[in-house]
């Protein structure tokens, strides 16, 4: 990619990545020559994934899809520290997160104000498809802790990882 393209991150725990947030990165690829996919450790969440491990499930669920724009999505931990740091040095132009509605919104604005204040670093929202409002990982890994379905909401080779997982003893975080 060249040195003049417009890059944006797209950070999260992603603790799996489901479809929702594939839908997001991949409609971010419709705005931007290059994706960054940040994968980051939130200290507020308890993660059921190592960061390493859920690096490589967003690669995988990438490689699955026969969807051209995941071959501009580059995939990559976020170091400790600020987000706004790790985005001045990937050179991105902004943040892009989706939104399933008025509690990600919630959530999400103070944190695009903060960074805004720290560094200029803008934030796009995506809509979020309609089909994902009801998925996120956290739900996911409930439903799924208790035998529910969640096959349908995840890349087939998350699902597999999610539910292997699971039935590791003393893995239920
Ligand atoms: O998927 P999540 O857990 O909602 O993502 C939140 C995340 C990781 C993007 C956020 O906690 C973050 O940016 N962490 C990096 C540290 C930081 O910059 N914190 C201040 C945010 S204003």
């Amino acid at each position: 990619m060249p040195p003049t393209a417009r890059r944006c991150v797209c950070p999260g725990s992603f603790d799996p990545v489901t479809l929702g947030h594939l839908d997001v990165v991949l409609r971010a690829a419709d705005l931007f020559d290059e994706v960054h996919v940040g994968v980051a450790t939130n200290p507020a969440k308890r993660s059921l994934f190592t960061s390493a491990e859920r690096v490589a499930l967003v690669r995988r669920a990438l490689a699955a899809t026969d969807d051209p724009r995941a071959a501009r999505v580059v995939v990559e931990e976020v170091p400790d520290g600020l987000l706004v740091d790790h985005v001045r040095r990937t050179g991105a132009a902004a943040v892009v997160k989706g939104l399933r509605g008025g509690t990600d919104y919630a959530y999400e604005l103070p944190m695009a104000l903060m960074n805004r204040h720290l560094a200029d670093v803008e934030t796009v929202f995506l809509v979020g498809d309609p089909r994902f409002e009801h998925v996120s990982s956290s739900l996911v890994k409930e439903v799924a802790r208790h035998g529910g379905d969640v096959a349908d909401l995840l890349p087939a080779a998350v699902h597999a990882a999610l539910l292997a997982r699971l039935a590791e003893p003393r893995q239920q975080g």
